[in-house]
């Protein structure tokens, strides 16, 4: 399988001692040795709930469907970049919470268990890698988040229920299958207003070159510099 640059993640580094140094100092640059012992607090508490978030190389897992060739690799989302986005659409829709969190490409469950956290009543992850899959509620179940549904399934079969509230995507697939899920979700009938977060907006056209969606704004996170698109769903 050919590895496109720009879409897939390359995590053979992550192990790497240089990796570990680069994330230290890069912690203790922006956050400070307070910001070192909130990560190492959260570290040894995710070791003693037994939970994994560790990346995994898509190309090592069994998936359903015929689609692994159209997907990113597994890592989760950071920390600190994902609150800044749910803080940034919160500033829009105070109420947002009272909807369903819904992760395309949930992975090991990281998001969700963030989202979770944050306020939202209810979250929900798609994931096609059945080994993610029972990892991730596997990990949930330890984490005690209550009110979780994940489903085996390839995303671009997925209907979203009709009380969600946000979507969020981080850079899960190519724009083959991006389009599928943006046709699913604008044939929706929502009950609420919804917001999309593209996080690593690599196929951001699909959603840019829609009538049926209003760009909101780019925002760069501050920790990590990444960045993310946030859309509405017109009425
Ligand atoms: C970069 S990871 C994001 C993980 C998670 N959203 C997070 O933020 O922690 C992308 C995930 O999308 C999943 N994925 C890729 N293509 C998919 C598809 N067609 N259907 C369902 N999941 C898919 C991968 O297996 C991987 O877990």
């Amino acid at each position: 399988m050919e590895k496109t640059k720009n879409f897939y993640f390359d995590i053979s580094s992550y192990y790497s001692i240089e990796h570990h140094i680069k994330v230290f100092s890069n912690v203790l640059k922006k956050e400070g040795i307070k910001g070192l012992f909130k990560r190492a607090k959260k570290h040894l508490y995710f070791k003693y709930k037994g939970v994994d978030f560790s990346p995994e190389n898509i190309f090592d897992l069994e998936v359903k469907g015929e689609n692994k060739e159209n997907a990113s690799t597994y890592h989760a989302v950071l920390e600190k970049p994902f609150l800044e986005i749910l803080q940034r659409i919160k500033d829009y829709e105070n109420n947002i919470t009272k909807g369903v969190f819904l992760d395309y490409g949930s992975g090991k469950g990281f998001s969700l268990y963030m989202a979770y956290k944050f306020g939202f009543k209810e979250v929900i992850g798609v994931e096609f890698a059945p080994k993610l899959y029972k990892i991730s509620i596997d990990n949930l179940k330890k984490l005690n988040v209550k009110n979780f549904k994940i489903y085996l399934e390839d995303a671009s079969y997925f209907k979203p229920p009709k009380n969600t509230s946000l979507i969020f995507f981080y850079n899960p697939f190519n724009e083959e299958i991006m389009q599928k899920v943006y046709e699913n979700i604008i044939n929706q009938t929502f009950e609420n207003r919804v917001y999309i977060a593209y996080h690593y907006p690599i196929c951001k056209d699909v959603f840019e070159n829609s009538k049926k969606i209003e760009f909101l704004e780019e925002v760069t996170c501050t920790f990590s510099n990444e960045i993310t698109r946030i859309y509405r769903l017109k009425n």
